[in-house]
């Protein structure tokens, strides 16, 4: 018998380079080892109370689908705190027919490419980008065009250079802000810069804002400016949206697709139509949630920000050059050793330190380019401050020890 046949979507579909070393993690924790876990935006603070009371109280006697979209009451709710977002920036109201409840920011994503992009058409990304967006963009036939952003310069976006990368087949330009993996925040100048780039060259902009809230450097309370307060721009704006780093909810599996275009919220309607319904419980969690008061925002940001800038001061004591990530919970750190893979994998496989080790992300699997990011990891800073510090100590011997052992494998 032959063998079945597997689709090549499926044979060639790329394994998450966050995700991939999983097994190399849980074999050293079998050998009885700690594993800091830096790998994954899995944070660990406290959902919120209000949040995790409406789980607790949900009484119904069926678990019924929602409808397709969300509930209303939902949407209704969320029109509300969008409007206050893009009125914030000077922007017009979003009505709940704006919104799609989706998810997971997940799911809003593979709408959005979905309903933009042909099979074979292009999205434009800056590189390092959040991986995700290669594998949906996988998932559909469709091809990734990265603009290469460096360390070197913080990463920083160059609208003539993601101009110049636009060709004859790219749909949509898809951005973070704040940025996973680079914590790079885009003002609204840059917002309006790359607008403006997407109006002249009839791209939609799919922009995702699943961190708005962590931003570090602002007045408190501060925001990432939001696509959506943008005047003029409604049927190139899609934004991306997810309760899960916001409420430190990621296994509610809530996002929502927003946008003012209204043949493209109707296609995201219809996919939505196909998978039936987003969760219903996760739903009235969501809603309870959005009663968070700003006190809850203040005390996480600042709990990032101390852990940012113990990281990065650490990371430099070793060695370690990294940028200041201005917004989101992750930096792109370029290492002092020739392989970050190879050392991803040393440190699960035969290193630790009194018991101890940690896990990282190498960054290659976040650049479509062949060959860069080879010498960068992708670290989450979700661990609190003494954690992290201990993790930075465990690296600075890790890379002593590794180089020592390439030293003795030369001999
Ligand atoms: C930049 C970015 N967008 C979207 C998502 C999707 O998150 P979720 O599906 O949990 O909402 C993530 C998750 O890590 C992310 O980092």
């Amino acid at each position: 018998m032959s063998a079945l046949h597997l689709s090549q979507r499926g044979a060639l579909a790329p394994a998450s380079p966050i995700r991939r070393l999983t097994p190399l993690a849980d074999a050293a924790r079998e050998r009885g080892l700690v594993v800091h876990q830096l790998n994954i935006g899995q944070p660990d603070i406290a959902t919120p109370p209000a949040m995790i009371a409406a789980y607790r109280s949900y009484d119904e006697r069926v678990l019924a689908y929602a409808p397709s979209d969300g509930f209303r009451a939902y949407r209704e709710r969320l029109a509300t705190y969008y409007t206050e977002l893009s009125q914030d920036g000077g922007g017009a109201t979003v009505s709940a027919a704006d919104i799609v409840v989706t998810v997971g920011g997940s799911e809003a994503l593979l709408f959005a490419i979905a309903a933009v992009c042909e099979p074979g058409d292009e999205l434009l990304v800056c590189e390092p980008f959040y991986t995700n967006y290669a594998g949906f963009s996988h998932m559909l036939g469709v091809n990734v065009r990265a603009v290469t952003t460096f360390a070197k310069d913080g990463f920083r976006i160059d609208p003539e250079r993601v101009e110049a990368a636009i060709g004859p087949k790219t749909r949509a330009l898809c951005l973070p802000t704040p940025g996973n993996p680079t914590g790079v925040v885009l003002s609204r100048a840059d917002l309006e810069a790359l607008a403006a780039i997407c109006r002249r060259r009839n791209l939609y902009f799919i922009c995702d804002e699943v961190y708005r809230e962590f931003v570090y450097d602002g007045p408190e309370g501060s925001r990432a400016a939001s696509l959506l307060s943008l005047a003029d721009f409604d049927e190139h704006a899609i934004i991306i949206d997810s309760v899960s780093k916001r409420y430190s909810a990621c296994g509610a599996r809530i996002g929502a697709l927003v946008t003012r275009n209204k043949a493209l919220r109707e296609a995201a309607l219809r996919f939505g139509q196909a998978r039936l319904s987003p969760a219903t419980v996760d739903q009235y969690a969501a809603m309870a949630a959005l009663d968070t008061p700003p006190s809850y925002f203040r005390e996480v940001v600042s709990e990032y920000r101390a852990r940012r800038d113990a990281l990065v001061a650490g990371l430099r004591g070793i060695g370690v050059d990294c940028a200041l990530p201005a917004g989101a919970f992750y930096l792109v750190a370029p290492l002092p050793i020739d392989d970050a893979d190879r050392f991803c994998r040393f440190l699960l496989e035969q290193f630790d330190l009194d018991g101890e080790t940690v896990m990282l992300a190498p960054a290659s699997g976040f650049y479509a380019t062949e060959g860069l990011g080879r010498t960068e990891a992708r670290i989450a800073y979700v661990l609190d401050v003494p954690r992290l510090e201990r993790c930075v100590t465990i690296l600075g011997s890790a890379f002593a020890a590794y180089r020592a052992q390439k030293d003795v494998g030369r001999r």
